[in-house]
């Protein structure tokens, strides 16, 4: 099958989230399999300088209408690990961040029309797979494709949706207003381009089975969008766990950590690798108490507050916390890791040390409000490190408490409950100390996290789609 996957970021070129890791980790899972495989995203201005061998790799030039505008495009392409990666360049996208411009819904017009354009000068895709608010117009335009084309979105993060005004439609999109009128693309008082996605493509799904089910019970949160999955694409729409990329995440060849490990030295690596973090961070090498760690963006979605709930409570089961991560809530969180001598805030994305502090922990916090999937606690099992998460979306599918005996892995709590996760923090500690982990450790470590079922679950969906 020839698939093209859209998105907005992608391992290696540029990433700001799970989103980037899993269209890589899927891409190169779909290669493997044999499909014939492509990524476009837009060429963002660093990639031009970290990455010279795309601007080595002009592919095509066009320019496309977007109601009185003619916008230029050029398209490059680099081939890399059996996936087709191809960077539209157009000027809008030459700043230094990937998103978060009062402007970022035109920009992502910009894109959607050049890929369709893309799409119909290169015409021989079967599936066209979009990813979030930033593509999800696709589909629709795709309609309107001589060829038919089956498309498919899935929803990563249903908290951003690309908020755009009625006369967008033409103004970007040359379509007609009647879209909006009609309700079509309409979410409360705006053209939603998450929704327009949602009514159009073939097939809609997200990153776990429990997320999916999470969507379909509630209607009133994130605007609603719910609702319309529930009521007119129930039968559409599934969950599909994602994969992990255990090229990238293997404690036994990972080249960012100080002692590589398996299960059989998992004890005498952790060790190695906490003593080698505590002095990276001029903290004192000799602890040899629990180690929590997070690594996460700072925001509410990532339940922030119950992490600065347990900061309190470190002294008394002697034990530490080093944080990495940035956000809208960095300021908050380090005037309260300011007030214990016990917890760490490292405040930049810093890839090297994360490996590093998966090895080195003993527990992984991931108190989520929600998460559609999430990829930490995957890999900090596969580390041998226990996650301590809230019962949501995909921790919900991939983690299970001690209390639930042979399959245990880790800690769970329920969502958003202060005593619930201070409750499970002291359950960790106690196992710690009663020298109890052992069993859930191994059962994590053994756990097939990689991509083979999933990505056959994907081909599934393209298959179930009728050819129209
Ligand atoms: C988003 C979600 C996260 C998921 C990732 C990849 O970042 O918040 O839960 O793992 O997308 O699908």
């Amino acid at each position: 099958m020839k698939i093209l996957l859209v998105t907005g970021e992608s391992l290696p070129y540029a990433k700001s989230g799970g989103l980037g890791d899993f269209i890589y980790s899927y891409g190169k899972a779909l290669a493997k399999l044999g499909e014939d495989v492509s990524v476009i995203m837009p060429l963002y201005l660093p990639m031009r300088t970290k990455f010279p061998e795309i601007m080595e790799g002009f592919y095509d030039q066009f320019d496309f209408k977007m109601s009185w505008r003619t916008q230029g495009c050029g398209v490059f392409m680099v081939e890399r690990d059996g996936i087709k990666f191809y960077f539209t360049a157009m000027d809008r996208f030459d700043r230094d961040q990937l998103y978060g411009y009062g402007d970022d819904t035109e920009r992502f017009a910009c894109f959607v029309m050049a890929v369709n354009t893309f799409i119909t000068r290169h015409n021989d895709y079967d599936v066209v797979h979009c990813n979030d608010w930033q593509t999800a117009m696709l589909p629709l335009l795709l309609s309107y494709n001589p060829k038919p084309i089956k498309t498919v979105l899935t929803i990563h993060n249903p908290a951003y949706q690309g908020w755009a005004k009625r006369d967008d439609l033409g103004a970007y999109f040359n379509l007609s207003t009647g879209y909006y009128d009609s309700g079509f693309v309409r979410l409360g008082d705006s053209f939603n381009y998450l929704k327009a996605g949602i009514m159009s493509a073939d097939k809609i799904n997200t990153v776990s089975v429990t997320h999916a089910q999470e969507l379909l019970n509630d209607h009133t949160g994130f605007g609603g969008i719910g609702a319309i999955i529930d009521w007119c694409r129930h039968y559409d729409f599934s969950g599909i766990v994602n994969g992990l990329d255990t090229d990238i995440w293997d404690p036994k060849t990972d080249t960012h950590i100080v002692c590589n490990y398996d299960l059989a030295t998992v004890k005498e690596g952790k060790k190695k690798n906490k003593r080698a973090i505590f002095e990276q961070l001029g903290m004192d090498p000799d602890f040899d108490g629990p180690l929590f760690s997070a690594i996460t963006r700072l925001s509410a979605q990532k339940g922030v507050e119950r992490i600065i709930d347990i900061m309190p409570h470190l002294e008394e089961k002697n034990a530490k916390m080093i944080v990495i991560g940035t956000g809208e809530m960095e300021e908050q969180f380090q005037a309260e890791a300011f007030k214990y001598k016990n917890v760490y805030l490292v405040k930049r994305y810093d890839e090297e040390l994360a490996h590093l502090l998966y090895a080195a922990s003993d527990f992984f916090l991931m108190p989520s409000y929600f998460e559609p999937c999430g990829t930490s606690q995957l890999i900090s099992m596969r580390y041998g490190t226990l996650p301590i998460v809230s019962n949501v979306g995909g921790l919900n599918d991939t983690v299970f408490d001690v209390s639930k005996g042979e399959e245990a892995n880790g800690f769970t709590f329920y969502n958003n409950d202060y005593f619930g996760c201070l409750n499970a923090y002291f359950r960790a500690c106690d196992l710690y100390w009663a020298k109890g982990i052992d069993r859930m450790q191994e059962v994590g470590m053994k756990g097939d996290y990689s991509w083979k079922k999933s990505a056959k679950a994907y081909l599934d969906l393209y298959h179930t789609i009728d050819w129209k």
